[in-house]
């Protein structure tokens, strides 16, 4: 028997969160989950990551479910198996800042509904837009991990991401995870990062990627050897393309090396067999597009996320001009370095983008610029990396100052202002929540649900309240 030091490597399952996230925005209803959660409940996962991202929003918006109701199912259901969410920082799962009364109730709620892992990341890797939520966390004896996105950029160095863990340990995070949302990691840039990150803190380091570029098993293994203690992996049937690397696959690679994981491919291939029939079906349906599950070499070209890159080429055909693809591929880098070169992930991408395309549509840069490039350029989302571009910072501000201090610090409480705009829907404390993060939406989903409780004549219900 080799003489080598054990390291199982630990598993996080998401085929109940950003599996179905990228591959089919989200529509995996709560009831395709129930029949399955005890058998993975047996598997030992690290974690079960299962709710936050899209799930929150889409649940209410298309599959008419209440997210909370969907958290105590399964909460009910896994009993030994940790359940994780992703929030965006002072964004919670929306899209602006909010207040701090509202982050902090937010994941008191959370965490008394069954989440014990919550996994917060901020999209300019500005730290301060992390505080609130980690403190929140850690008062409610949560597990607080923090994520940094990653990205590519002169200003990203080994010495960055270092001091980056250093300050994240610093801030009283649990674990640390890397989230490479755009599957842009190398394999070799995946080692030199473990090592940094593994010199600039002792905490846990999870490393989460997606498979769009064809990367991702690669840049896992070469993780692992370099020492990061656990990985983000989607059930088969749910695997690869713009999702993770297999998890029986990842589980199999890993077997008799100091780094097996100890979990058993066999059963777990139950929970595979679980799901095929359901991706079948969403194949059929269309709700699961082949296109999504290649290799798509454009991610490793253009280092755009994947969702963006397509997110570019509706702009532009919605606006009749499918020709200016390249052109505006070409103005996204020049964007991203004007704001300061933030990494691309919700909100930041969807603000570079558009802003990219407004510049090659008008014919001249910074001509039109959205409400969203110019909160960005103010500081209301917080610091960049790198100072933005004055000459492009002071045409988009005309004549405004940008703010210096933590966004969230401008804001007064506003939980009692949406108890008061919501109170007549309410029945249980969490809908103010649900309410001020997507106030239409939410509103739209109260009186659907006040609607099939009383009976009242269906087609009075405003639009957008039935799903189809
Ligand atoms: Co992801």
């Amino acid at each position: 028997m080799a003489d080598f030091e054990k390291k199982p490597v630990k598993i996080v399952e998401t085929v109940l969160r950003d599996a179905h996230q990228s591959l089919i925005a989200t529509r995996m209803p709560t009831e395709e989950m129930l029949p399955i959660i005890d058998k993975m409940d047996k598997i030992g996962y690290y974690a079960v990551e299962c709710w936050g991202g899209a799930t929150f929003d889409a649940s209410l918006r298309f599959l008419k479910e209440d997210p909370w109701e969907r958290l105590r199912k399964l909460r009910d259901g896994f009993k030994n198996t940790k359940l994780q969410m992703l929030f965006r920082g002072q964004n919670i799962l929306g899209y602006n800042h909010y207040a701090d009364d509202v982050v902090e109730y937010f994941v008191q709620k959370s965490i008394a509904n069954g989440i014990d892992i919550i996994r917060i990341f901020d999209c300019l890797n500005d730290i301060r837009n992390l505080e609130t939520a980690v403190k929140a966390t850690k008062k409610e004896n949560g597990h607080a991990q923090i994520a940094l996105c990653y990205t590519l950029g002169d200003a990203y160095t080994m010495e960055y991401w270092k001091d980056l863990a250093k300050r994240v340990e610093d801030m009283g995070a649990d674990s640390l995870c890397i989230k490479d949302m755009a599957g842009l990691l190398l394999p070799a840039e995946a080692e030199k990062l473990v090592h940094a990150l593994k010199e600039g803190t002792k905490l846990p380091i999870d490393l989460h990627t997606h498979y769009t570029s064809g990367m991702a098993s690669m840049t896992y293994l070469k993780a692992v050897e370099a020492g990061c203690d656990i990985i983000d992996t989607a059930c088969s049937p749910f695997a690869l393309g713009t999702s993770q690397p297999s998890s029986e696959v990842m589980v199999k690679a890993l077997q008799g090396t100091s780094f097996d994981t100890g979990l058993d491919v066999e059963k777990m291939t139950e929970i595979c067999d679980y799901f095929q029939p359901y991706k079948d079906e969403v194949l059929a349906s269309g709700l699961l597009s082949p296109k999504v599950m290649g290799v798509n070499v454009n991610t490793l070209k253009y280092q755009v996320p994947g969702g963006m890159l397509s997110n570019l080429v509706k702009q532009l055909h919605d606006a009749g001009k499918d020709d200016k693809l390249m052109e505006v591929l070409e103005e996204v880098p020049r964007v991203r370095a004007d704001f300061g070169e933030p990494p691309l992930v919700t909100p930041s991408s969807q603000i570079v983008g558009t802003q990219a395309v407004m510049n090659v549509l008008m014919g001249e840069r910074y001509k039109m610029v959205p409400k969203e490039s110019k909160k960005l350029a103010k500081g209301e989302f917080g610091q960049s990396v790198k100072p933005m571009n004055p000459e492009v910072q002071k045409k988009i501000l005309n004549g405004e100052e940008p703010i210096t201090c933590r966004p969230a610090d401008l804001l007064e409480p506003q939980l009692p202002k949406y108890e008061e705009e919501m109170k007549q829907w309410k029945r249980q404390p969490e809908d103010v929540l649900s309410y001020a993060l997507f106030p239409t939406v939410a509103k739209e989903f109260f009186e659907y649900r006040d609607a099939q409780d009383t009976g009242i004549d269906k087609s009075k219900v405003k639009n957008g309240a039935y799903p189809v």
